[in-house]
């Protein structure tokens, strides 16, 4: 029989949830967490939440498990087709010094490799570019890194980026299609959780994509890593957030320039 989560046990995970990622688990999302930590409950022969629950006090790795098994990492290649048009005809048309675009909450990498083929098609071999790719799921970055993709994502890609940096998979890889290694060497990927503070080292960007992850967020937590991930945006550098999310009464550390692309003063 199905194990049943309680409100107690709800409670304990969403603060956990909280503490660990920054993530508000609204009521509503109960019947989910319930439903995707079955799964680890499964897979160890345990028989109920707490049990769970306290295992995760003391062992990191499961920890890091749990992370990928609550955050929600729906994605597609070329979501909200405005933003390429913006960074193809606005933003790269413009750049004559080396070119560092971040997707700061990557998922499967479908958005940065679509950023990728942007790139390419505009700048080419004329000047340097490369997209850094970080989330907090490790299993999301590790299909990121593979760039291999199901076919079903096929459709959202066009006949002419396919043709030019998507291969068709044979044998073992049928039903798959993978993007080019030369596109791919243009990638670098890091797990980042961008509620902890940001190490210098990943440098500064001209363009951060952070979109639609602030949703799983309250305001306070989405103020901070606004301007976390801003820390990192070089003067006159764009920010892109998702359709559904805003930086009203957040922050005033970067300004709009159209609906959802802002601007680093
Ligand atoms: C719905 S996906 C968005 C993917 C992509 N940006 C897009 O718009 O299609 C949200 C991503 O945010 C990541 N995420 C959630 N909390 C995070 C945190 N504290 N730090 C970094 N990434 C986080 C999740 O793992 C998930 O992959």
């Amino acid at each position: 029989m199905a194990v049943k989560l309680s409100k107690g046990e709800f409670e304990k995970f969403r603060s956990l949830i909280h503490k660990v990622t920054g993530i508000h688990m609204r009521d509503e999302k109960s019947t989910l967490i319930e439903s995707r930590l079955a799964k680890r409950l499964r897979h160890f022969g345990i028989d109920n939440f707490n049990k769970y629950y306290d295992m995760l006090q003391n062992d990191a790795m499961e920890l890091q498990v749990f992370i990928d098994t609550i955050t929600t990492n729906e994605t597609s290649f070329f979501r909200e087709p405005h933003h390429f048009e913006f960074l193809k005809s606005d933003v790269l048309p413009k750049i004559d010094s080396p070119m560092r675009i971040w997707s700061a909450a990557c998922s499967i990498g479908a958005e940065a490799y679509s950023t990728a083929m942007v790139c390419d098609e505009v700048l080419g071999t004329k000047i340097k570019w490369d997209i850094f790719c970080s989330d907090i799921n490790v299993d999301v970055i590790r299909q990121a890194q593979s760039g291999l993709y199901p076919n079903k994502f096929i459709p959202q890609i066009s006949e002419r980026y396919l043709k030019r940096y998507c291969l068709k998979g044979f044998g073992r890889q049928d039903g798959n299609f993978l993007i080019d290694d030369h596109l791919k060497d243009h990638l670098s990927f890091k797990r980042l959780n961008l509620m902890e503070a940001l190490d210098k080292s990943i440098g500064e960007f001209d363009m951060i994509f952070l979109r639609n992850m602030l949703i799983y967020f309250n305001n306070p937590e989405r103020k901070y890593i606004v301007e976390n991930v801003v820390s990192r945006l070089k003067r006159g550098g764009y920010l892109l957030i998702g359709h559904s999310e805003t930086l009203f009464n957040i922050t005033n550390c970067v300004k709009q320039v159209k609906p959802t692309i802002y601007i680093k003063p």
